[in-house]
């Protein structure tokens, strides 16, 4: 049984976190923030998974996914952060997007989000690999979607989409149907990142979110990634990225999680200590390669175990 618990946690002075909350509240005044929110500053992990069991089938021939699965992830007030699960197909990765989004509970063990099971209709926005945008209502509608659905008024749900239009750089394109080709693919994964954070949640969960792209367009979306919460717009969600790919881990996440199988643990954590404010420089440093270098040595190590 191993436990994911080694994330250091920085605590900003009380009037950081005042003015941090303020800014916040400034930019999303919304009901739906209370959706999903840190109560106060206390000292909670963002998201905690307990002894977890995931069995599936009857025995003799059962499959044991999870036998006493641990996850911890701290908050780190006033800042994102940007953890990314790899390991073998199959060794449970979206399970555990599932089980923390509430599309799937475990055979037992426990789930917590701020230190609480999940309260009835309280849900957490995943971005998948398909697109998942509602093809016959435009973008403006698709984005506004989940503040309207939680009872924003028309009129204030469409100006805080239209923000969040802007933020992910779709402006002049509100108005058209949220539909491939009238869109681009590097477009539409946009329009469903729009949708997931216009309601500014504290977690953002993302499962091969840019797998389906061509490289150069998900060159261009890690880096739209990077730029949306390094920008000033009050967007700090703990995002948590499943991904095959060593390089998009490194250039995205804060801290690599790599699962043996059978039944899965964590066997490798990987902080990534490159620079806060990331841009196609740090792809050309030796620390970059370094740690692509790294990631897919350890990849490689658990890809060759039975
Ligand atoms: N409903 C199900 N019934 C049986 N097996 C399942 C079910 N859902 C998932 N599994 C199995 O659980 C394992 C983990 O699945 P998943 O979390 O999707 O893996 P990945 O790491 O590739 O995202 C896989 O071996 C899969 O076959
Ligand atoms: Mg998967």
């Amino acid at each position: 049984m191993k436990t994911g618990n080694i994330w250091s946690k920085k605590v900003p002075e009380a009037q950081e976190q005042q003015e941090a909350l303020e800014s916040k509240q400034e930019v999303f005044s919304s009901p739906v923030e209370q959706l999903i929110t840190k109560e106060g500053f206390e000292d909670v992990n963002v998201i905690d998974l307990k002894d977890i069991v995931q069995i599936y089938g009857d025995k003799p021939n059962q499959n044991v996914i999870f036998d006493g699965f641990n996850l911890e992830i701290k908050d780190i007030v006033a800042k994102g952060q940007f953890v990314a699960i790899m390991g073998k197909s199959g060794c449970g990765k979206s399970t555990i997007l599932r089980y923390i989004s509430g599309l799937q509970k475990p055979t037992s063990g426990e789930v917590l989000i701020y230190g609480q099971p999940r309260k009835s209709g309280q849900s957490i926005p995943m971005v998948f690999q398909q697109y998942s945008s509602f093809e016959w209502m435009s973008v403006l509608d698709n984005v506004a979607l989940p503040l309207l659905i939680n009872g924003v008024e028309k009129s204030k749900a469409r100006e805080k989409a239209m923000e969040m239009i802007n933020i992910v750089g779709l402006s002049g394109h509100e108005n058209k149907w949220a539909k491939y080709p009238i869109l681009s693919g590097g477009q539409l994964q946009r329009v469903a990142i729009a949708r997931s954070l216009v309601a500014n949640p504290q977690i953002l969960l993302m499962d091969e979110p840019f797998g389906a792209l061509d490289i150069v367009t998900r060159k261009q979306m890690q880096m739209f990634m990077r730029s949306i919460f390094e920008a000033d717009n009050a967007l700090d969600p703990t995002t948590i990225l499943v991904t095959h790919s060593e390089s998009e881990a490194v250039f995205l996440a804060s801290d690599i999680l790599i699962l043996d199988s059978g039944p899965a643990s964590i066997r490798y954590h990987i902080k990534i200590d490159l620079p806060d404010i990331r841009d196609n420089s740090v792809r050309k440093s030796t620390r970059f390669t370094e740690l692509v270098n790294e990631v897919r040595d350890k990849m490689e190590a658990i890809e060759l175990e039975k």
